[in-house]
This record gives C-alpha cells, sequence and structure tokens, in this order.
C-alpha cells in the first residue's frame, strides 16, 4: 500500500491530483480508516502490530504528499512566472488632455477686462420668464423678436432666452445702484447658417449709478476694445433697442484689413461688435429706480462674433461640431 501510494504521489503533477490521492489513502473512507475498521477481526495480540503498521504508513504517506504539494506549487509558481510576465518596460498608455474650448477662453479673457474695471461678474437662468425676457425690457407684445419663428417658447410664458439682457433686470431687482456688472451666458435663437446657431454666446454689461452719461459708455467700451483688438478706430452708429434710448452699435475698424476693406468686413472697413446705450427709463422704472435719480448704460455682445475675429475663424458652427481637429488648435 505504501508503495502504491507513493507511486501515485510522485506521478501527480496537480493540486488537484494530490488532493485526490490524500482523500484516497487517508480519508474518511479512505484505504488506511478500511484496514483500521479490520482490526475489529484481529486477536488482541495482532492489533497493536496492525496499529503501528497503519499509523507509520499514515505518517509516511502524510509526509511524501506534503513534500510532493510543495513541488508542485513551486512547479504551479514558476510556471505563473514564466507565462504571466509584465513588459514593465512598455511605456504606459497616453491620456489625451483636453483643452479649453475657445468660447471659453475668449469668456473668460473678455470677463477679466471687465473685472479689472471693477465690474462684478453675474449669471442668470437661460430657461427665463417672457416677463423678464420681454416685458420688463420694454419689448412689446408685436416685436417681431417674440416671433414663435424666433423664440424658443417652453410653454405661452416661458422661453429660453433670447438674449443676456434679462439678467439686467434680475440684477437690478436684487441690488441698488451704483453697480457695474457684466453678465456672460448662452442665450438661444431658432437661426441655422453660416453665422447663425440656435445657440450661442453673449455677454452683457450694465452701470448704473447717479450721472452716468453716454461719455462714460464710450469710455469704458473703447478701453476694453483697446484692450481685445489693440490701438484701433471705433465708432458708434445711431441704432434702436426696446430697452436703450438712446441706442447704438460700436463698430471696430477691420481687425484684419485695418479698415481697407476685405471678406470680413464686407469691404466696409467695419465690424460692428456689439449693441449699447444708455438703459430706458420704462427698464429702470420695472425695477422699481427713479429714472431721475440714477441713469446707467448698458451693452450686449455676441462672444462668437468677437472669438472668430480674435482667431480668424469664418464658419461660427465650427465652434459646436466638437470636430478634435479644429478644438486642438486651441489647446
Ligand atoms: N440684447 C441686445 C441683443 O441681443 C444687445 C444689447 C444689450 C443692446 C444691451 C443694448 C444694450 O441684440
Amino acid at each position: 500500500l505504501k508503495d502504491s501510494a507513493k507511486d501515485s504521489i510522485l506521478n501527480a503533477n496537480t493540486l488537484q491530483e494530490i488532493d485526490e490521492i490524500r482523500v484516497k489513502y487517508l480519508g474518511k473512507k479512505g484505504e488506511l480508516t478500511e484496514i483500521s475498521k479490520s482490526m475489529r477481526n484481529l486477536s488482541p495480540e495482532e492489533r497493536p502490530v496492525l496499529g503501528a503498521l497503519i499509523n507509520e504508513a499514515r505518517e509516511v504517506i502524510s509526509e511524501l504528499l506534503e513534500n510532493r504539494l510543495a513541488e508542485v506549487k513551486a512547479i504551479v509558481k514558476a510556471e505563473q512566472l514564466a507565462t504571466e510576465t509584465i513588459d514593465i518596460t512598455l511605456p504606459g498608455r497616453k491620456i489625451e488632455m483636453g483643452g479649453i474650448h475657445p468660447i471659453t477662453e475668449t469668456t473668460n479673457f473678455l470677463k477679466g477686462i471687465f473685472v479689472d474695471m471693477g465690474f462684478d461678474v453675474a449669471e442668470g437662468p437661460e430657461i427665463e420668464l417672457t416677463s423678464i425676457n420681454f416685458d420688463a425690457l420694454n419689448i412689446p407684445e408685436s416685436h417681431p423678436s417674440r416671433d414663435l419663428q424666433d423664440t424658443f417658447y417652453m410653454s405661452e410664458n416661458v422661453v429660453l432666452r433670447t438674449h443676456t439682457s434679462p439678467v439686467q433686470v434680475r440684477y437690478m431687482s436684487k441690488n441698488k445702484p451704483p453697480f457695474r456688472m457684466v453678465c456672460p451666458g448662452k442665450v438661444y435663437r431658432n437661426d441655422y447658417d453660416i453665422s447663425h446657431t440656435p445657440m450661442f454666446h453673449q455677454m452683457e454689461g450694465l452701470m448704473v449709478g447717479e450721472n452716468i452719461s453716454f461719455a462714460n459708455l464710450k469710455a469704458i467700451l473703447t478701453e476694453f476694445v483697446t484692450k481685445v483688438f489693440g490701438k484701433t478706430n471705433v465708432r458708434f452708429r445711431p441704432h434702436f433697442f426696446p430697452f436703450t434710448e438712446p441706442s447704438a452699435e460700436m463698430d471696430v475698424e477691420c481687425v484684419i484689413c485695418k479698415g481697407k476693406g476685405c471678406r470680413l468686413c464686407k469691404d466696409s472697413g467695419w465690424l460692428e461688435i456689439m449693441g449699447c446705450g444708455m438703459v430706458d427709463p420704462e427698464v429702470l422704472k420695472a425695477v422699481g429706480y427713479d429714472p431721475e435719480e440714477v441713469t446707467g448704460f448698458a451693452f450686449g455682445m455676441g462672444i462668437e462674433r468677437i472669438t472668430m475675429l480674435r482667431h480668424g475663424i469664418d464658419d461660427l458652427r465650427a465652434f459646436f461640431e466638437n470636430d478634435i481637429r479644429f478644438l486642438k488648435q486651441f489647446k
């Protein structure tokens, strides 16, 4: 029995085989146990002799099993080490870092210029009440911008804001003059072509206090434009907005052709970059201000437009197509 056990133990090559052999010889129903049971049939003199033999066999087999187990474990481990090697000289996987989107970068840049001039930065909701997006801004019921074709209506009284001007109303309702603030953010209009996307960004500005004049507006905005484009000529053209009076559009001399005429400025030599004007007394009244006590100016600019001028981009839609080749250029 010892010999046959020894034979099979030394030939066992897996942990499972060793375990099976252990059960076969030493287990509860194993061969040695069976032999012990047969001791009943022996005479009292013979029993201790067989007992000693069984114990010895048990010890020998146990030891053989243990040794073989250690050997097999070592072999298995060696095999693992040989086959499951990790090549630590392999370079790691590169993590592609994203970059700041050019619209975000320009927004931060423009915001920074106003912050340096003491402006507060505010935000407002993109889903806005018609009473704030239109009514409080003196935009009449019949105004074409309220048209279903131009404005995204969520319901009769709620729209996706069509400009950042409603933030003026919210800010004035919460703060007391004097103050100056800018509020950049997303706005929505139902439009799509080379120069219009249904979502785009604006930055609104508002300064209210005693004796704020159009001269202050011109000074601040001229300083701003100089910081964005360098020293360029500017001009204010009379315009109309329901929420400012008087109103103007501000042009800068074309940054590409320097006023000589090119495709970008449609040969006019000028680029329109924002709407502005003195806050209409009706708007001041709507938020509970007395137009006899305080006056103010406001302006609103398209951030995409300025980003395109800064980087010489001619298709607005490129900003939102998320083509990695386009975005990579701004890293
Ligand atoms: N809200 C205007 C627009 O979207 C811009 C503007 C803002 C004009 C503030 C004057 C004053 O076109």
